[in-house]
């Protein structure tokens, strides 16, 4: 039987092709169930999992509770804001109490990058990312390969232009490593300052026109300005990032041909993107949504087989 390379999910830097093959041939058996009368299948009844999240989170949180739920494990979650981390406790004592009750996988979304690479070497249980700082978020470049794969037939050879603050952002970074994994052409697009230095030698091109980019793509995945992860501004002002860099439905309809919209949310809308875009027939913002269930089903199966 197909198994992944690695026990824990700490970021698509560590998974290989066959890995992602093998998370989506799962997930497309989970998305047939989900889409069931019964949606729930019994096949972690003997696991535990703990949802650790010191960062807000909507999409995520949620997706990976309804997936940890379909597959009818027990679930603890825990939010930082509530818990006795504002007392000084340790992130090390945190889990470490929290793993004390028998559990055996954590998801963790944190703001320090590294975080759950750090943790995978201090605890006994398997570890998934869901998100850490400006790092990684690879269950989002998963559930976004799968929505390119679902909607266009393959990622290979498709050309997906990825806009906005890419500096600041994990699903940048994970979408850039998942997708050269599975040979898609990539191009980031965005004012320079949002640009990181050398973001050519991860096998991407730099487009700083966004119509020449969306001219050029089958696909554009709208970024989120990250205003909380900024110290200083990097654009004079937000009427004028999106009057460069806001995918209005006039640029939309004057491109030669029709391309797919994603974002993985959330949406600030009239900034990066406006509603008619969003809400438009070209974009699958929801069916984003939708997969991630299936998709974070199918990673956590996959590593809860490998715990025993
Ligand atoms: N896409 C995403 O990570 O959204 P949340 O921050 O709401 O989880």
């Amino acid at each position: 039987m197909s198994e992944l390379s690695t026990k824990h999910l700490l970021g698509i830097k560590y998974l290989n092709k066959k890995d992602i093959d093998l998370i989506f041939e799962t997930a497309d058996h989970f998305k047939e169930v989900i889409n069931r009368p019964i949606k729930k299948v019994p096949t972690l009844r003997d696991i535990t999992i703990a949802n650790i999240f010191f960062e807000n989170s909507t999409r995520t949180k949620l997706s990976f509770e309804l997936a940890e739920k379909r597959l009818s494990a027990d679930v603890i979650n825990f939010s930082a804001s509530q818990s006795s981390v504002k007392k000084g406790e340790t992130l090390i004592d945190t889990v470490n109490n929290i793993l004390s009750m028998k559990v055996d996988m954590v998801v963790m979304r944190h703001p320090n990058p590294g975080a759950g690479i750090f943790l995978s070497k201090h605890v006994n249980a398997a570890i998934i990312n869901a998100g850490d700082g400006a790092h990684e978020h690879p269950t989002q470049a998963l559930l976004d390969s799968y929505s390119i794969r679902e909607k266009l037939g393959r990622v290979k050879g498709k050309n997906v232009v990825i806009v906005g603050d890419i500096l600041h952002s994990r699903v940048a970074l994970s979408n850039i490593f998942a997708l050269k994994l599975q040979g898609a052409n990539v191009k980031v697009c965005g004012p320079k300052s949002l640009l990181p230095k050398h973001i050519e030698s991860l096998g991407v091109e730099v487009e700083l026109d966004l119509v020449k980019a969306l001219e050029w793509c089958d696909v554009a995945n709208m970024l989120r300005v990250q205003n909380e992860r900024m110290e200083v501004s990097y654009f004079p002002t937000a009427r004028e990032y999106s009057q460069q860099y806001g995918l209005t439905k006039a640029i939309l309809d004057g491109l030669s041909k029709e391309i797919v919209i994603m974002h993985p949310g959330p949406i600030n809308r009239g900034v990066e993107i406006t509603s008619d875009v969003a809400d438009s027939k070209q974009s699958i913002i929801l069916e984003q949504v939708e997969n991630g269930v299936a998709i974070r089903m199918a990673v956590i199966y996959l590593l809860a087989s490998k715990i025993k």
